[in-house]
């Protein structure tokens, strides 16, 4: 049952739940006009205390989408946060307007303080570099429609493993399923944490590489998951100018991997996919973002019990 459940990290769901939200995204995606109006008279609340153009405008289509109505702020410096007002507090009164929450938040663990104050579900949006559960659904359903399964496939990671959050979330979905392997490409400085290799990787005996080439990764892999360098996580700018362009793939690299190999990334993209790699068939970024969307209706309506 997902009617009133939070979502702070994709372990909070079943693998029966993920593949019910699945199955209603596939649903909308061929037949939206059908679920055009299941949670008309419904309220989201998206509360961006960071930059976002993906996720934010994906869920607000999304609630539009589904004949529901949004309300919300994009900078923090827009509410009542710049008076000085806590999060908690925020929160207490925001679920009292609205049906449903989003929040994206610079700090790691911030929705879930918001879950114990809050008389609506919380979707974590994004939290820090912690974790983001909307993406992962997102690749979740870009693997299901593309590659069949979620099972037996090399999943190589690539770029920043330390601050990535999408990495963090992705890696404790897909360490769920059965016989996958990683390969996780990133410099020394930017490598996966430690606790996320413990806890998901090593104590679920799930076979996986670390290395710095991108072309080692390349070859071996089913699904290539490239990431931005987050620059906005690093205390010092000149560290992050250093390693912004550690990996960059374009055509020629390509040539190294399987024909049929898909290149995820969950945007936006900076240097780290060059534009001649977006017209290869391999190239999957793009309707990875269009699924957001949908999976996104899905989540909603399933949150919110209207389907
Ligand atoms: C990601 C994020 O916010 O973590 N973007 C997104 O939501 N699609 C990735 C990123 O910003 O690099």
């Amino acid at each position: 049952m997902l009617k009133g459940k939070h979502l702070i990290g994709p372990r909070d769901f079943t693998l029966e739940e993920l593949d019910e939200i699945l199955n209603l995204a596939h649903l909308i995606i061929e037949n939206p006009k059908e679920y055009s109006k299941v949670c008309e008279g419904k309220l989201l609340a998206a509360l961006f205390y960071e930059p976002s153009t993906r996720t934010r405008l994906s869920f607000e289509a999304a609630m539009h989408r589904l004949g529901g109505s949004v309300i919300g702020f994009s900078e923090a410096n827009s509410s009542s946060t710049a008076k000085g007002e806590t999060l908690e507090d925020t929160i207490e009164v925001v679920s009292n307007y609205s049906d449903i929450i989003a929040i994206r938040h610079p700090e790691s663990g911030t929705a879930e303080r918001a879950k114990k104050h809050s008389s609506v579900p919380i979707i974590n949006a994004g939290d820090g570099s912690n974790e983001h559960p909307t993406q992962t659904l997102t690749d979740l359903l870009t693997i299901k429609l593309l590659k069949g399964s979620f099972n037996n496939n090399v999943i190589a990671l690539c770029g920043d493993l330390k601050f990535g959050r999408t990495v963090h979330s992705l890696i404790k979905a897909m360490s769920r399923y059965e016989n996958n392997k990683f390969i996780l490409i990133s410099p020394n400085e930017l490598k996966l944490p430690d606790y996320i290799k413990k806890e998901f990787l090593i104590e679920n005996n799930i076979e996986f590489i670390e290395t710095t080439s991108l072309e080692e990764g390349l070859k071996h892999a089913d699904i290539l998951y490239m990431t931005r360098v987050q620059g906005e996580r690093f205390e010092k700018y000149e560290e992050y100018l250093s390693l912004r362009d550690s990996y960059i793939l374009n055509r020629e690299k390509l040539n190294l991997a399987k024909e049929d190999m898909i290149v995820m990334h969950p945007l936006p993209r900076v240097n780290e996919i060059q534009t001649d790699v977006d017209d290869d068939p391999r190239a999957s970024y793009f309707r990875q973002a269009k699924y957001g969307m949908y999976v996104r209706m899905a989540l909603i309506a399933k949150l919110l019990g209207c389907v």
